[in-house]
């Protein structure tokens, strides 16, 4: 057995302190052996009810330990925070910066040689990811995986998607509350994350495509026994990355970054892949701006999945997932080492598409151009981003009157006024909702459409805000303004009646105001008092950086590698 692994400074010792690191790691039955030196296997579990996206972790981290046990490692479980989308308050964004401080501070404090991360609801894997990144022990990722397809009258029904459509039809008129409460059963049939290509099936198919899991991960649904044997296979894997001392800086390199740039377009994937790639790559010290998004913006659009297309993830699963999506990608993806030690081109190597319909090709994709468009001008001096392939085209190159709402307050207490001066042209404006000012940038940035434009039928309009949005929404929505309006940006500046220009081909976001009048404004501006004052919100309001670096906190950006020797006793 190797003498200098990691572990060995827990329970190699023969002394004082190895007798009470192993003593009390015994009391749960493990015989001598565990502790001879073989690589230990944390299993890092967002498991937890209050996640019910993660609800299915525990089974796959038993799946997990066989493989780790039948490798020669020795697995143990921990549990890590747990971020649920749906059910915290006022954002699950607010806490990933502390799911990655608690995750890198447990890798680091216990005597663990290799890591498998159990994550999946939307902050879960960029959090993981982040606190692993800045530990940088082997690390390798199994993710929940979508739940089956939403059912309800004998249609598909996709989460998120849908319900912002229930949600303005019932608004419009169009759809009984009786409907609208039946259709939340048919859509949550089983344990995993959100079955479009939200959030946490974008950063899945982009943890594949980086090369951090093994392939198939991201679609495999939840409860298919395959993604149990997968779990297996991936326990197998970590014990020989420990082995080969293959480490998350060998794997996340400028090169893994740009593939899952590249991906993020062809599966149409999540606007919130911006911000956590960006914070992710501030841990390995990979240098990504917002500019390097645009090598994404000519890749056409190959997956048919909501909310830029049709399908839900279960069946871009059995159309062949991410495998054949890097295949499609072909020559365009960077050379970049996988976590099973060769390139990324092996996760494509026979991989075969089952339905042309769900996984498009590149001679006939869904749209010629999905990427993301980095937006910059006065309004967003450090830039803003729009997802065109969920947009109205026709909006992509607009001017109009804007409509200010001062805070998310203001937007619910008067979006559905009958006499809110607002027609389909009008831009809404919405402010206070960036990392500092909500706090922690939530999505909201996809404000409802007024009510009374609604009934006249209008689907869509220009938003623009500092917020994000869900992975599941849709619409010409203009995102991650920076720097945010509490920070000073000049969106804090912006009046109802003032023009703004928008256009996506050109990368423009202009507030059409002159300089002096907003001088003017801006000596009068005076910064709205932070919502919390004590407590974690305190230290994220004052340490967080801007959309444009990720939304980390200043003194996370990095790594420290460094043996922990200290003792406790
Ligand atoms: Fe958890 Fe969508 S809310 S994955």
């Amino acid at each position: 057995m190797t003498t200098d692994r990691r572990n060995r400074g827990w329970y190699g010792k023969l002394d004082r302190d190895g007798f009470i690191h192993r003593s009390w790691m015994k009391n749960q039955g493990f015989p001598d052996h565990a502790f001879d030196g073989r690589p230990i296997i944390g299993i890092c579990n967002t498991w937890s009810e209050l996640t019910p996206c993660n609800s299915g972790l525990r089974e796959l981290a038993e799946g997990v330990k066989r493989g780790v046990w039948e490798a020669g490692g020795f697995p143990v479980e921990f549990p890590v925070m747990s971020l649920g989308e749906t059910q915290m308050k006022p954002t699950a964004m607010l806490f990933r910066n502390l799911l990655a401080m608690d995750v890198e501070e447990s890798i680091r404090a216990y005597g663990m040689d290799g890591v498998v991360l159990l994550g999946g609801c939307d902050k879960t894997t960029p959090g993981q990811l982040m606190g692993a990144a800045s530990v940088d022990l082997p690390s390798i990722v199994v993710s929940s995986g979508p739940m089956l397809n939403g059912k309800w009258q004998g249609k598909d029904i996709g989460s998120g998607t849908d319900v912002w459509k229930f949600s303005e039809a019932v608004r419009a008129g169009e759809m009984t509350l009786q409907d609208f409460m039946a259709a939340e059963s048919g859509m949550s049939r089983s344990k995993g994350v959100c079955m479009t290509m939200g959030t946490a099936s974008t950063m899945a198919s982009l943890v594949e495509a980086m090369g951090m899991s093994l392939p198939t991960n991201a679609a495999l649904p939840a409860v298919d026994a395959r993604r149990m044997a997968l779990a297996h296979l991936t326990g197998k894997r970590i014990v020989e990355m420990v082995e080969e001392d293959l480490k998350p800086s060998d794997i996340l390199t400028k090169e893994a970054f740009e593939n899952a740039i590249l991906a993020n377009a062809a599966v149409g994937g999540s606007t919130n892949a911006v911000v956590h790639l960006l914070a992710l790559a501030g841990r390995v010290g990979v240098d990504l701006s917002l500019e390097d998004f645009e090598i994404g913006s000519e890749i056409p659009l190959l997956v048919n999945c909501m909310p830029s297309g049709k399908y839900l993830m279960e069946d871009f699963c059995y159309a062949g997932g991410m495998p054949v999506v890097l295949q499609e990608l072909g020559d365009r993806l960077r050379k970049a080492r996988t976590v099973l030690g060769g390139d990324i081109a092996a996760y494509a190597e026979g991989a075969e598409c089952w339905n042309r319909d769900v996984i498009r090709s590149m001679d006939d994709p869904l749209k010629p151009a999905a990427g993301l468009r980095v937006l910059r001008g006065n309004l967003a001096p450090r830039g803003a981003i729009v997802k065109p392939s969920a947009a109205t085209d026709a909006l992509l190159e607009h001017e109009g009157e804007a409509y200010v709402f001062e805070s998310i307050e203001d937007l619910k207490a008067n979006i559905d006024r009958e006499d809110l001066p607002v027609t389909a042209e009008t831009i809404l404006v919405l402010k206070g909702c960036g990392p500092k000012g909500y706090p922690g940038m939530p999505e909201v940035g996809n404000m409802p459409i007024p009510r009374k434009l609604v009934r006249e039928g209008v689907r869509d309009m220009i938003r623009v805000s500092d917020a994000r949005m869900s992975g599941t929404a849709f619409g010409t929505v203009i995102l991650h303004v920076s720097p945010e309006a509490n920070d000073g940006g000049t969106l804090a500046l912006v009046k109802t009646g003032d023009r703004i220009r928008v256009s996506a081909r050109n990368g423009v976001l202009e507030l059409l105001v002159d300089e002096a009048e907003l001088e003017a404004r801006r000596a009068a501006w005076t910064p709205e008092p932070p919502h919390y004052t004590r407590g974690y919100a305190k230290m994220y309001i004052d340490h967080v950086l801007q959309a444009d670096q990720g939304a980390d906190l200043d003194f996370l950006v990095g790594k420290d590698t460094r043996p922990v020797t200290r003792e406790s006793h």
